[in-house]
C-alpha cells in the first residue's frame, strides 16, 4: 500500500515533526526487573480503582453528535485538535498494551491493561467524532507506520506521568471554561471532558506511585531529568498552542492565559512526587518561553525556504530557541516542601493506607 492510498489525515498524523505527538517504545525487560513488592498494597489499591471502571458507560455519543458540523467555526482547526488528541491517546493505548505483553508482575500487567483500555476508549471516541466530520484516522495504519521513539524506562515514566497530568489539566481547564461560557462550546465533545480527565488523572497517579517505588528516580542527578522533562512537556505545549491561537480564540480562550493556567496546575500536581517543579512565578520564566514563541513564528515564516540564506536563518533561529530553553532550564527550580506539596484532588480518592484498604 502506497502513501497515496492513505487518507490525507492519516498521512498527516504520520508526519514526524518536532512538535507532533509521538509513539514510544522502551526497555520492557528492565521495567520487568523493577522491584515493586514493598508497595504492593498501594499498587493493588490503584489496580482496584482501575477495575472499578468509573467511566465504563461514559464514552457513548448522544444525538447531539449527529447534527451537521459543516458550518461550525474553524472546522479544520477543530479537526486538527481532534487528530492530535486522538494520536496522543492512541500512543498511550499502544505503549500500555506493549507493557502488558512484556511484564510478568500480575498487578502491573493488570494496571497497564486497564490503562490501555481507557486510552483505547479515548482514542476511539475522538476518532468517531472525527468520522462524524468525515475525517477518521486509520489507527491500524498509524500503529504500523508511525516511527517509534525509544526512551529509557525512567524517561518514559517522567514523560508519561507528565503527559497524563498535563492532559488532565488541559481537559479540565477547557471543561470549566466552557461550563462558564457555554456559547463557545462549538461541539458537544467538550461536555465529555470532565469525567474523561479523571481517567488521565488516575493514570498519572499510577506513574507517580511507580516513581515513588523507585526512589532513586527522584533524587541525585535524576532531579535534573525531572526538571528537563517538566520544561520539555510544558514548553512543547506552549509552542504548539501558540501556533493554534485561533483555535483557542474560537473556544473563547486566550491561548497564553490558558496555557499558563494548565502549566501552573500541572506543576502544582507534580509536587505530589517531584522534589522540584518549574519556577512559573519567576517573571523570567515566561519571558524566555514567550521569546521562544516569537522565534518559532520567525521559524515558521521560513518554512519551505530551501535557499542557503533561508536555511541558515532557520538554523540560527532554532539555535536561538535552544538557548532560550536552556536559559529557562537554568532558572532556579522551586523545591517541593511540606507547605506547597500537592495533597490530592478534591473528590478524588487517595490511597487510604494498608489497614483501611479493603
Ligand atoms: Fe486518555
Ligand atoms: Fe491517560
Amino acid at each position: 500500500m502506497g502513501m497515496t492510498e492513505l487518507s490525507l489525515t492519516t498521512s498527516h498524523a504520520l508526519q514526524e515533526a518536532v512538535l507532533t505527538p509521538r509513539f514510544y517504545t522502551t526497555d520492557f525487560a528492565a521495567i520487568d526487573h523493577m522491584q515493586v513488592d514493598h508497595m504492593r498494597d498501594e499498587f493493588e489499591w490503584i489496580r482496584g480503582e482501575f477495575a472499578h471502571d468509573y467511566n465504563k458507560g461514559h464514552f457513548v455519543r448522544n444525538a447531539e453528535f449527529g447534527q451537521s458540523f459543516d458550518d461550525m467555526p474553524e472546522r479544520p482547526l477543530f479537526l486538527d485538535f481532534l487528530e492530535r488528541s486522538c494520536t496522543a491517546e492512541f500512543s498511550g493505548c499502544l505503549l500500555y498494551a506493549e507493557m502488558v505483553k512484556h511484564l510478568q508482575d500480575p498487578t502491573l500487567r493488570s494496571i497497564f491493561q486497564y490503562m490501555s483500555r481507557d486510552e483505547g476508549r479515548h482514542a476511539g471516541f475522538l476518532n468517531k467524532t472525527m468520522a462524524d466530520l468525515g475525517m477518521a484516522l486509520d489507527l491500524r495504519v498509524l500503529q504500523t507506520r508511525k516511527k517509534y521513539t525509544y526512551f529509557k524506562p525512567k524517561f518514559i515514566f517522567y514523560a508519561t506521568y507528565l503527559s497524563e497530568k498535563i492532559g488532565y489539566a488541559r481537559y479540565i481547564t477547557i471543561f470549566r471554561h466552557l461550563q462558564q461560557q457555554p456559547a463557545y462550546r462549538i461541539h458537544p465533545i467538550f461536555k465529555w471532558f470532565e469525567k474523561w480527565c479523571n481517567d488521565e488523572y488516575r493514570h498519572g497517579e499510577f506513574f507517580s506511585l511507580l516513581m515513588r517505588s523507585q526512589p532513586e528516580l527522584l533524587r541525585g542527578t535524576n532531579v535534573r531529568w525531572v526538571r528537563f522533562f517538566l520544561l520539555a512537556v510544558c514548553s512543547t505545549m506552549y509552542l504548539n498552542d501558540a501556533r493554534r491561537a485561533t483555535f483557542y480564540a474560537t473556544l473563547g480562550l486566550d491561548w497564553r492565559a490558558y496555557d499558563q493556567t494548565v502549566i501552573r496546575l500541572t506543576n502544582q500536581i507534580a509536587r505530589e512526587v517531584f522534589p522540584v517543579t518549574l519556577p512559573v512565578d519567576n517573571p523570567r520564566f515566561y519571558e524566555h518561553l514567550d521569546a521562544c514563541v516569537g522565534l518559532d513564528r520567525k521559524l515558521q515564516a521560513l518554512t519551505g525556504r530551501k535557499d542557503p540564506v533561508g536555511m541558515a536563518l532557520a538554523a540560527q533561529t532554532r539555535a536561538a530557541i535552544g538557548l532560550r530553553l536552556l536559559a529557562a532550564y537554568r532558572l532556579p527550580a522551586v523545591p517541593t516542601t511540606a507547605a506547597n506539596a500537592w495533597t490530592g484532588l478534591v473528590g478524588f480518592p487517595n490511597y487510604p493506607g494498608p489497614h483501611l484498604a479493603a
